[in-house]
C-alpha cells in the first residue's frame, strides 16, 4: 500500500466532470483518503510547480492553475504512484491511451485534467505541501 497526489484541474471542474474522474480513480483500486476543493493562490502554484519556473510554459501554467477551483486529492492503493501514473494516461492527451483519464477527458497538453506525483518521493513531499496528517484518513 502507498499513496499519491492528485490535483484535478481547473479544465475539469469548469466542465462539472470530477465524478467521472473519481470513478476512473475508484474503478482502479485507489482510494481517495483525503479530498479537498480549493483554489490555488498564485503563489501556492508557483510553490507546487517551482521545477518548471524555467519553462516557456510557466507563466500560462500559472494562470491557468489559478484560473479555476481544483480538486486536491490523496489517492491509497496498491503501487499507488505508478498505478495512478498508468490511469492518467500521457502528458500530452493526443499521445494518450485509450481508457486513461487524459484520452478521456483532456483537452491539451496544458488543459490536460489531472495532475499525479511522479515518484514515491515527490508523492511524499506534494502531499505534506497541501494536507495536514490529521486530514487524510484511511479506511
Ligand atoms: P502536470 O503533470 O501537472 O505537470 C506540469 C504541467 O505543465 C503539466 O501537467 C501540464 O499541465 C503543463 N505542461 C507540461 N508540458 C507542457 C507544454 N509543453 N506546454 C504547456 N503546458 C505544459
Amino acid at each position: 500500500m502507498n499513496r499519491t497526489f492528485s490535483i484535478i484541474k481547473p479544465d475539469a471542474t469548469k466542465r462539472n466532470i470530477t465524478g467521472s474522474i473519481n470513478k476512473i480513480i475508484e474503478d482502479n483500486n485507489l482510494v481517495i483518503i483525503a479530498q479537498k476543493r480549493t483554489k490555488l493562490t498564485k503563489e501556492k502554484a508557483e510553490g507546487f510547480y517551482s521545477i518548471h519556473k524555467d519553462k516557456p510554459f510557466f507563466n500560462d501554467l500559472i494562470e491557468y492553475m489559478t484560473s479555476g477551483p481544483v480538486i486536491i486529492q490523496v489517492l491509497q492503493g496498491d503501487n499507488a504512484v505508478e498505478n495512478y501514473r498508468k490511469i492518467m494516461g500521457a502528458t500530452n492527451p493526443e499521445n494518450a491511451e485509450k481508457g486513461t483519464i487524459r484520452k478521456e477527458h483532456a483537452l491539451n497538453i496544458q488543459e490536460n485534467s489531472v495532475h499525479g506525483s511522479d515518484s514515491e518521493e515527490n508523492a511524499k513531499i506534494e502531499i505534506n505541501y497541501f494536507f495536514e496528517d490529521s486530514e487524510i484518513f484511511n479506511n
